[in-house]
């Protein structure tokens, strides 16, 4: 099955759309009732990349009936063996990096040189991963009873639902399977559908690197339908779930109430402060990027720059000229900048905040439009945009847009950014451009972020440490990094006592 599944997917040149069948027990299978939806090339309406089979309820069933019963096996292999089959894992994508990068760009639309960081990000979370097969480590303490020993394991925790968005469809995905994969969890995986020919193709490497059959399944279909079906699934023991805060905090509310374990990653509006002393050129470099990378669909955007008063003339007027130099296309022409949105809902999002902005009194100084013409009508193309003198209070600085468009607000003192940038809901990561050691440490010290950025943007965050936010960007485990991280997220704590003593001993008393 596997070898059929590849030769269709080899054959992956625009115009032949792949078939991306289900992965359940180990077989390629299509959806139960023969149901299928469709991926498209976002900077070429027309181009159908891939026709994806859409899970039925008993597809989904049979996938979570088949991680219960790789659980039982999966959980005893020894975890340095996970790790063999984790690296040869890595080893697959790194040869597949090239053609694998290219479908990212193909059907989500990030630029070229995005979709090959998109996958070596998989890449770097699948070696790491391997590496912890051979620590994953516990404490060993000494006893306060003679006789007696004390220490604490990581288990795993069981059968794991994973529910990833199309934003990065390899990365999210692999910072979510490996660690749960080298803990000894088995997966049920239903990806993003505007994403699903990625996300089989990095299921197949693994596969191939000679997973078990059922330790990793893949269902396909839509969020609302398949994820909640499969989520809130009795066979599940875990959800976790990258998408919106609305989604994750009612899927974390209830999930919690029946005492399984969740991890939601959410939303952001990530700041990136510049403070009168930043060295501006580096501050309006890092503002484009993280800003304008991904479109600006990254939940770590940047979609707010608080400046300081004194500078802030000068960094709004080479941060326009910035974005009007940035050129937008197809993400596989290594000239463009900016690919398109991903579809049409982002689309109507993005214009529908614009009028927001717009109503409530900010300066729109570039950008604004959905572009229309030439090449760029084919896709869902919008242009870079900033809004200057906006206030903390408008919605377009408080809400999370997940498109090309920037706010750029004044502040007084490093005060008043600091608190501009911690007055809204979220708080995923965030920025300062300063060469002030004291200013750099009272935003390390005050800013409210899981994740904070010193001379350089809101992204670019790597895979050896801890992911995530607070407030509304983040509940009940982070991704990515050990076992302050992902690790600790995908395992339960244990702690044993062996006493040898042979006598009755009474802790806190003897
Ligand atoms: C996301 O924005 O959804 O730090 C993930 C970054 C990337 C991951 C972003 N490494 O921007």
């Amino acid at each position: 099955m596997v070898k059929a599944m590849i030769k269709k997917l080899r054959a992956d040149e625009p115009g032949i759309p792949l078939k991306i069948q289900n992965f359940i027990g180990g077989s390629w299978v299509d959806a139960g009732d023969g149901g299928v939806f469709e991926t498209i090339n976002p900077a070429r309406r027309d181009e159908v990349v891939a026709v994806v089979a859409k899970s039925t309820r008993e597809d989904i069933d049979r996938a979570v009936q088949a991680a219960r019963e790789a659980y039982k096996s999966w959980r005893l292999v020894p975890a340095p063996k996970r790790g063999e089959i984790l690296f040869r894992a890595a080893e697959g994508l790194v040869r597949e990096k090239e053609r694998l990068g290219r479908l990212v760009t193909r059907e989500m639309g990030k630029v070229i040189a995005e979709g090959l960081g998109d996958v070596q990000e998989a890449i770097d979370m699948a070696y790491y991963m391997a590496g912890e097969g051979r620590r994953l480590s516990g404490e060993t303490v000494p006893s306060e009873l003679s006789g007696k020993d004390a220490k604490s394991v990581r288990v795993p925790v069981g059968v794991f639902a994973l529910i990833t968005p199309w934003n990065f469809p390899t990365a999210i995905p692999a910072w979510k399977i490996f660690p749960a994969l080298i803990a000894g969890n088995t997966v049920v995986f239903k990806p993003s559908r505007y994403s699903a020919a990625a996300a089989s193709e990095l299921v197949r490497i693994i596969a191939e690197a000679g997973l078990p059959d059922g330790a990793l399944n893949l269902v396909n279909g839509p969020g609302g339908d398949v994820g909640e079906y499969l989520a809130m699934h009795p066979g599940i023991d875990g959800v976790s779930f990258t998408g919106s805060s609305a989604v994750g905090i009612s899927l974390a509310g209830r999930l919690t109430s029946e005492g399984r374990k969740v991890s939601a990653e959410m939303g952001g509006k990530n700041a990136i402060i510049v403070m009168d002393d930043a060295d501006l050129g580096l501050a309006v470099e890092g503002a484009i990027w993280g800003g304008f990378g991904t479109t600006g669909q990254r939940c770590t955007a940047a979609s707010r720059v608080i400046v300081h008063k004194a500078v802030y003339k000068e960094f709004l007027e080479r941060f326009i000229a910035a974005a009007k130099k940035l050129t937008l296309g197809d993400g596989l022409d290594p000239k463009t900048d900016v690919g398109p949105l991903v579809n049409d809902g982002q689309m109507k999002k993005v214009q529908h905040y614009i009028q927001i902005g717009v109503s409530e009194g900010a300066r729109l100084v570039t950008g604004g439009q959905h572009c229309t013409h030439g090449e760029l009508s084919h896709g869902y193309f919008f242009e870079p945009t900033i809004f200057a003198d906006v206030t903390p209070d408008m919605r377009i600085a408080k809400e999370e847009i997940f498109g090309p468009v920037v706010s750029v607000i004044k502040a007084q003192d490093i005060d008043d950014a600091i608190a501009i940038a911690n007055g809204v809901d979220y708080g995923l990561s965030a920025a300062i451009y300063t060469n002030s050691v004291n200013y750099s440490a009272k935003a390390e010290r005050d800013i409210e972020a899981g994740i904070v950025y010193i001379n350089a943007s809101t992204i670019g965050a790597e895979i050896q440490l801890p992911f995530g936010g607070i407030k509304k960007s983040g509940l009940g485990g982070k991704e990515a990094g050990g076992m302050g991280g992902a690790l600790g997220f995908f395992t339960h704590v244990k702690v044993v006592y062996r006493d040898f003593s042979g006598k009755l001993q009474k802790a806190q008393m003897d």
